[in-house]
């Protein structure tokens, strides 16, 4: 299926159907009621022009086609009534690239809430997700809820921390600067992009960044629909090395994504990235002190003074490693700090990713000639086990196994999903699981070493 099903009608006038552009209007003042505090008649602007902004056309997530609505047209003005968006990603998984669909932009209107509507959204959503070729959902989102649609946890992105602006070293007489920032513009993206890939093979999943990311961010409030009071709500700087003489030009050694609205008087930095040569602790007293020049010359109007800056990046981070504990103090967010997966089929997800699948047992000491069998089962008969055939040390099959079947490895529904993506080896499943069993100690580490645990860093996009 390459386009969109078409309108469903649910009953009671409501009809569920994909946006065009001229639902941006409708869209956009139901995220204002839905997103607005309960009760409340005033409608939440920054989520309104938040949407709006990702249906006018130039969004580097979606087309002003992925919104998943539903419209009461038993009503005279006909309003969407509840939502849900789709983003399109690309997943590395260790290095292979696999599309991905998130669900980003969930919302029911409070008087039409508890009646399955998000229910039958996300189900419409899903479906044309797997039909438009995404191996896998992702999303963060309200803790529990996506469970019942199949989602686990298989990635944290770790705490945030802040730097609070009084514990940044002043700049000591006689001394330079080592590093300075500038905006970015649209001839730096390339080096930006492979700055910010700098640290992709070095882990296990990846999120790459959406083509016209960084373009979208430098130019995008230049569109004509564009809302200058609440769009351009982050700006790019590069990072330059500053040569000890003077007059010659930086090389750019980084760069930092800076929220433009600031929370009171916190500022946020959404990604970094510096070349691999460079030893981040060398830049980091100049860096702050930019970043908080920079922030402090764009402060809007009305906005209390920078008190810290709070960093929303992973916490396996180079840059973050290199924060110095006097520089960091834990922060409350707003942001959720786990990524829920979901695999509608695992085995053709398994069979795309085989050549990770074997690039990982070449590496390892004891399995690199193995010879054997991984059965998973999952206890319901209703969800399918997958079937893995190693043949000296290479993936030969991964098949369905065949119901009934119990396998060498049984996992409750999901839960293999955070060994799938590494957020938790089988080891520390089971003190929390028993009733993950496993045959062997040379199968559990056969399952260690297909799917090791703890080595990854994805970056979190949003706009
Ligand atoms: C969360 C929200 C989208 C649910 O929408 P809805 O149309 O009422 O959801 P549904 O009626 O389809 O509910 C589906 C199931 O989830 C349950 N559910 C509803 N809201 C829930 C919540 N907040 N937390 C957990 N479960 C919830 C329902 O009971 C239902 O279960 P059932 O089928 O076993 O009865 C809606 O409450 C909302 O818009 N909230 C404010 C915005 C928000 O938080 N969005 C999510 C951002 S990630």
């Amino acid at each position: 299926m390459d386009t969109q099903p078409t309108s469903q009608y649910l009953g009671d006038g409501l009809v569920m159907r994909w946006s065009t552009p001229a639902d941006a209007p409708n869209i956009s003042r139901c995220a204002g009621r839905v997103y607005n505090n309960s009760n409340s008649p005033t409608l939440n602007e920054v989520a309104m022009a938040r949407t709006a902004r990702l249906l006018r056309g130039d969004s580097p997530f979606m087309s002003p086609n992925d919104f998943a609505i539903i419209i009461d047209a038993s009503q005279e003005d006909q309003p969407v009534v509840a939502f849900a968006g789709l983003w399109k990603h690309t997943i590395r998984y260790d290095g292979i690239a696999c599309p991905v669909g998130r669900l980003e932009y969930v919302g029911t209107l409070e008087a039409y809430r508890n009646h399955g509507l998000s229910r039958k959204l996300i189900e419409f959503v899903h479906a044309w997700s797997a039909a438009r070729g995404d191996l896998v959902q992702i999303l963060t989102g309200i803790p529990w809820f996506y469970r019942q649609f199949g989602y686990e946890y298989g990635y944290d992105r770790g705490d945030i921390v802040s730097t609070l602006i009084n514990a940044i070293p002043k700049l000591k007489d006689g001394d330079l600067e080592t590093c300075f920032l500038r905006e970015a513009n649209l001839a730096d993206v390339p080096t930006l992009i492979d700055l910010f890939n700098t640290d992709r093979n070095n882990s296990s999943l990846w999120l790459d960044m959406p083509s016209g990311f960084l373009e979208y961010l430098i130019v995008g409030h230049q569109h004509s629909r564009a809302d200058l009071r609440l769009d351009h709500t982050h700006r790019v700087y590069v990072v330059m090395d500053l040569p000890l003489w003077r007059n010659a030009e930086g090389r750019i050694v980084g760069f930092v994504v800076a929220s433009n609205q600031r929370q009171g008087g916190v500022l946020e930095i959404t990604h970094v990235g510096f070349s691999e040569d460079l030893y981040i602790p060398d830049v980091i007293p100049s860096l702050l002190r930019a970043i908080h020049a920079a922030a402090t010359s764009t402060a809007v109007q009305g906005n209390p003074g920078l008190t810290a800056i709070q960093w929303i990046i992973p916490a396996s981070s180079r840059f973050r490693a290199a924060l110095p504990p006097s520089l960091t103090v834990p922060s409350t967010t707003e942001h959720c700090n786990h990524t829920y997966f979901r695999v509608p089929d695992l085995v053709r997800f398994l069979c795309s990713v085989v050549p990770a699948l074997d690039a990982r047992l070449a590496r390892s000491r004891v399995y690199k000639s193995y010879t054997g069998k991984l059965a998973i089962s999952f206890y319901d008969r209703h969800v399918p086990g997958v079937f893995i055939a190693v043949d000296r040390g290479r993936v030969v099959a991964v098949e369905e196994l065949a119901r009934g079947l119990e396998g060498n490895a049984r996992f409750p529904p999901l839960t293999f999903l955070q060994v799938l993506f590494g957020r938790r080896s089988v080891g520390e499943l089971k003190h929390v699981f028993p009733d993950i069993e496993v045959a062997s100690p040379e199968v559990e580490g056969l399952i260690g070493e297909l799917f090791p645990s703890g080595r990854s860093e994805m970056a979190t996009f949003f706009t």
